[in-house]
């Protein structure tokens, strides 16, 4: 048996997915929160709000100047994620969008994106109505496909756009093959993976061929729904020294309050990641088998087209969830309104269960035409499944389902 395919002891459903990151853990614990650099051997980071540092002489300072170009609670967090990612560099900035933003900045008047079909719908309208307008040539692809994504590189490709799994309807691209595709066709095309839905507990897209790992940290990395924040890793000297520029002088950089915030929430991602994915693993079985849902799409079930794929370059899958709902847009909106536990809200990835209709929401940015070709119908439900007891996620869903089929079909 392949050592990394090994079930660990992290329970039944975790059977087949890759080993945990060794030290994982502990690095997110550790890494960068040495108490030896701050005078008070404080063992929780400060939260240094001073925007400026005073300097020994002109020029003669201790690491740092201005707060935008650096702070030493952003620097905390940005050294643990480093860690987590299994990366040499990585940076904060202000949100998910910021952090996509700065990245397509690099890029010059006339140069081209590929980006997977099915991204999160503002990551869509950024790419679409705003680096279209700046001279970027912009085209999408389904990434699952190698052919489609060979046919959408052109010689003037700078960056490939990758999601995975998608926002929302959960298709998932296997990093290595694809990168691997891209790379040999150029090897300066930057690869991109938006790691937003895994979290780098389940999912290292730099150790699979990716040049950039980015997230929307508001998401699981923060974990706890009060922070908007993103986050860039690369293990890449030129990319670094590029992105980390981009950073203080585009100046979308996040408060210390938030870093310190983030840099909490990372010290659970390993326990909160593995009970969301026990709690969706039972709230997809049930749906699954309920004859009041037309189809189910989570990787971590064999019914998911790239089940196999996921179980090869993840170590577990996040607590999203993504159903079609049999009937009409009525019936998923009385299942959406008769929820008690979740509750109807965007975003994903905190603590809380949170349910929301992506054709009205998320994803209303997404032209309509688009959405149909993807599959974000009237019926389409995406769930983002908490860390409260699943008997009480499974009886919530139960009820909201009688709800709005008052007679099972
Ligand atoms: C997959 C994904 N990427 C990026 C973003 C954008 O992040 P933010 O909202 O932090 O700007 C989101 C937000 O929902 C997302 O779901």
């Amino acid at each position: 048996m392949d050592p990394k395919q090994k079930t660990d002891d992290r329970g039944d459903v975790f059977a087949g997915f890759r080993s945990t990151f060794k030290s994982f853990a502990t690095e997110a614990i550790h890494v960068g929160q040495e108490p030896e650099q701050w005078k008070s051997m404080a063992v929780v980071p400060p939260i240094s709000l001073s925007t400026t540092f005073k300097q020994h002489g002109p020029g003669n300072h201790a690491g740092f100047e201005y707060s935008r170009s650096g702070n030493p609670t952003r620097n905390c967090l940005e050294k643990a994620v480093a860690a987590l990612d299994g990366a040499k560099y990585s940076l904060a900035l202000a949100s998910g969008l910021a952090a996509t933003v700065t990245i397509t900045h690099m890029l010059k008047t006339g140069d081209g994106i590929v980006c997977m079909d099915d991204v999160y719908g503002g990551t869509n309208r950024y790419f679409q109505r705003i680096a279209t307008e700046v001279g970027l040539e912009v085209s999408f692809a389904d990434c699952t496909k190698p052919e489609l994504v060979k046919a959408a590189l052109k010689p003037n490709t700078k960056l490939v756009w990758i999601e995975t799994p998608t926002n929302p309807t959960m298709k998932v691209v296997d990093i290595k093959a694809c990168s691997d595709l891209i790379h040999e066709h150029n090897k300066d095309i930057v690869v991109v993976v938006d790691n937003t839905f895994m979290s780098a507990y389940f999912q290292r897209p730099l150790a699979l061929g990716a040049d950039i790992c980015m997230y929307s940290a508001t998401k699981y990395m923060n974990g706890h729904s009060d922070v908007v924040m993103g986050l860039v890793s690369t293990n890449r000297d030129d990319l670094n020294e590029r992105l980390r520029f981009l950073q203080n002088a585009l100046g979308g950089v996040p408060s210390p309050f938030d870093c310190f915030l983030c840099n909490r929430g990372l010290k659970t991602l390993h326990l909160r990641m593995e009970r969301h994915f026990k709690n969706a693993m039972g709230a997809a079985k049930f749906l699954e088998a309920d004859p009041r849902v037309e189809r189910v799409i989570f990787p971590g079930l064999p019914s998911h087209p790239q089940h196999e794929v996921m179980k090869k370059q993840c170590t577990g899958c996040p607590g999203m969830i993504t159903f079609y709902i049999k009937g009409t847009l009525e019936h998923a909106s009385t299942f959406l309104s008769n929820l008690k536990i979740f509750a109807i809200a965007e975003s994903l990835g905190g603590y809380e269960s949170l349910a929301e209709h992506p054709a009205i929401m998320t994803h209303a940015s997404v032209p309509e035409k688009e959405r149909c070709l993807l599959g974000i119908s009237d019926t389409l439900i995406r769930l983002s499944v908490g860390l409260e007891d699943e008997a009480d996620i499974i009886a919530d869903l139960e009820q909201a389902l009688a709800a709005a089929h008052p007679m099972k079909n």
